[in-house]
């Protein structure tokens, strides 16, 4: 630990562990600003740092630095689940105390990364804050890939590739960059009592984080002191690089006390059904959430060697206009013809875990009201898993209408979140708050949507879509995609995609919750494939990114957690392609099996999707494995050491 006492000094700087990348902080005419320099090249020039707060005049000029210290961190870290099991929290960091708050970055060799304390101000307990002025000044010759903020559809939106100029309205994190030759992620980790942060540029022409605001027009109101999320800057020399940066989960606290009862889990659903027509949500005589039907998609699903099942649409709630009623949906109340103590008995019996449904429809201030006795209801079930939905375009909160992703909603989301884990129950999040890696602290936030999955199949995703997220949305962690719907040509709605493609997802889209979305009978039909579905885990030890390029392919390899098998995935866009895959990897000296799911040749996400081939080879840590994806295709491999 090395500290100056005060105070002259206006200009700082910190090196990351290699030295690589050095943060030069700097205090100027009393307001705060940093700069970062990757091998010696400005990447992010002069930005401004600090917040204006409501009725107070001029608090983020006229600071002095009051102290500045360094220090060095080294660590590794084990997470319970995920896409890897340890990950590295490296870090060289550097506290700057100025008169009204303190700031902290920490530079690692592949990220940087700042938070404030604000400091506790006299005789004042409670601040709003009007503006944060964290700006992240990129080139203004860089490329983006985002989704727009402030829509109706919160997180559902296809990827827009665009200038930085084009950015003048405000886009979600992670926001993903090319400037040069080099990939930047910007987003933030633990998103606490705040708004989310999304990004515009600014009157200077630098991208600003611009806080999701309250109703009330203000974007937070806090309590001194206060420690804001930290904003964080993934860096890369290649955007693959940025799909194994895990530095979000280390600025995350370690879980405080025993999620050991937190197991990932793999489930199928009453719920593709419904988008078919096959099923209602509403009562009726196509009515999905049946008592009969749940025991026969428990049957399917201990058949299939899947150990969970969701079913949706099986409380008052969805009859007539569901999106209303969402005001006085009761989460206690089944409807006559579903039978949930006896369903839950009969899942367990069979080893079945069952997944809850809440659709609360943003309806905050109803679902608030029976929040204790809604989990009750399931925990005094045995059911140890919920799915919730938050479909409406704004929460209503306190009898207002207030932004998914404001200071209001991150604090429901988080409530309901702790209260799950109070009750030992894990929780998947639809129309949730983006990830900022929080599951570190809560293992059992297992999963959450937060973008467009294939619910928006059949017709409205375009197929450079799946091919983007891993760049994008999956920086923010695990996504429920709903992969499996094998039915590809269902004359009501179908993914664009081949079939195999729907099995590469399973590894493409890692998530501690991952849903084998299609029907039993069409399992029954494709055996053969669903039984790559039945050995894919859910829970991984290490994860090799092999090949990829944003909105083109990505093919990623991982090992599971609790054996010695490893996987690969991989799609392409529209156009075929060709890879050799190094299989180098692999343990050395071991014999491995590898059954190939492969799309035929005359395969294609348009006019002939169901077309595949199973092969099987023996393959070692040497070898080169050729795979060939068709329009729209992918690649499933499942590699088992031979003896
Ligand atoms: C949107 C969710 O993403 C989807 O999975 C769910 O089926 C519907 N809402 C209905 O709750
Ligand atoms: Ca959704």
């Amino acid at each position: 630990m090395f500290k100056w006492a005060e105070t002259k000094i206006s200009e700082t700087k910190i090196t990351s562990p290699s030295g690589k990348i050095v943060l030069i902080f700097r205090l100027h005419n009393g307001a705060p600003y940093y700069k970062v320099l990757l091998n010696g090249t400005e990447i992010i020039a002069r930005s401004k740092l600090g917040f204006n707060l409501c009725g107070v005049k001029n608090y983020n000029s006229r600071q002095r630095i009051l102290d500045i210290s360094t220090s060095t961190h080294t660590e590794t870290i084990e997470l319970p689940w995920g896409e890897t099991q340890y990950i590295d929290n490296t870090y060289n960091e550097l506290t700057v105390k100025l008169t009204k708050y303190t700031l902290i970055f920490r530079v690692f060799d592949n990220v940087v990364a700042l938070c404030y304390q604000l400091n506790p101000m006299k005789n004042i307990k409670r601040v709003s804050v009007a503006e944060e002025l964290t700006e992240f000044n990129v080139s203004p010759n860089a490329t983006t890939w985002s989704i727009p903020a402030y829509e109706l559809d919160r997180y559902e939106y296809n990827y827009r590739k665009q200038p930085i100029q084009a950015l003048t309205k405000s886009v979600h994190t992670p926001l993903t960059i090319k400037s040069g030759s080099t990939f930047l992620a910007i987003h933030e980790a633990a998103l606490y009592d705040y708004g989310s942060m999304t990004l515009k540029l600014n009157h200077h022409g630098h991208l600003q984080a611009d806080i999701t605001p309250l109703s009330d027009g203000t974007k937070a109101h806090l309590n001194l002191p206060f420690k804001s999320p930290w904003r964080l800057v993934m860096l890369g020399e290649s955007a693959l690089e940025l799909t194994t940066n895990y530095t979000m989960y280390a600025l995350n606290q370690a879980p405080r006390g025993d999620f050991s009862w937190v197991k990932p889990l793999k489930f199928m659903g009453i719920w593709w059904a419904m988008y078919v027509g096959e099923y209602t949500w509403a009562p009726g005589p196509r009515h999905g959430a049946t008592t009969k039907h749940a025991r026969a998609y428990i049957d399917a699903a201990a058949k299939l060697g899947i150990k969970g099942l969701l079913i949706e649409g099986w409380n008052d709630g969805w009859e007539g206009d569901w999106l209303k009623n969402g005001q006085t949906t009761n989460f206690t109340s089944p409807m006559a013809d579903f039978d949930l103590p006896a369903v839950a008995r009969y899942a367990e019996s069979r080893g079945i875990e069952l997944v809850g449904h809440h659709e609360t429809v943003g309806f905050v201030d109803n679902y608030t009201s029976q929040l204790e006795r809604a989990y009750n209801y399931y925990a005094a079930n045995h059911i140890n898993y919920i799915k919730t939905g938050y479909s409406g375009s704004k929460m209503l909160i306190h009898g207002r209408y207030e932004y998914h992703h404001s200071q209001l909603g991150v604090n429901h989301y988080q409530k309901t979140v702790e209260l799950a884990a109070k009750k030992h129950i894990c929780i998947d999040i639809h129309e949730p708050i983006k990830g900022t890696g929080i599951e570190r602290t809560f293992p059992n936030l297992l999963t959450r949507e937060g973008a467009r999955g294939q619910e928006y199949e059949g017709g409205a995703l375009p197929i450079s879509h799946a091919c983007t997220l891993p760049f994008t949305r999956m920086l923010a962690g695990g996504m429920d995609y709903t992969c499996g719907i094998l039915d590809v040509d269902n004359p009501t709605k179908h993914p664009n995609t081949t079939i195999v493609r729907q099995l590469a997802y399973f590894i493409t889209f890692a998530s501690g919750m991952v849903m084998a979305a299609d029907r039993p009978a069409i399992y029954q039909k494709y055996q053969d494939l669903a039984e790559f579905i039945k050995n894919v885990p859910v829970n991984f030890e290490r994860t090799v990114p092999l090949a990829g390029e944003i909105e083109k392919y990505y093919i990623v390899a991982r090992k599971n957690r609790s054996n010695n098998q490893w996987f690969i995935g991989g799609i392409t866009d529209e156009h075929a392609r060709n890879f050799e895959l190094k299989l180098d990897f692999l343990p050395p000296n071991t014999t491995f099996v590898a059954k190939l799911y492969q799309d035929a040749k005359n395969a294609n996400f348009m006019t002939n999707r169901s077309a595949y081939e199973i092969a099987e080879k023996t393959v070692n840590s040497s070898d080169i494995l050729k795979v060939c994806l068709a329009p729209g295709g992918g690649v499933a491999i499942h590699l088992r050491p031979l003896s």
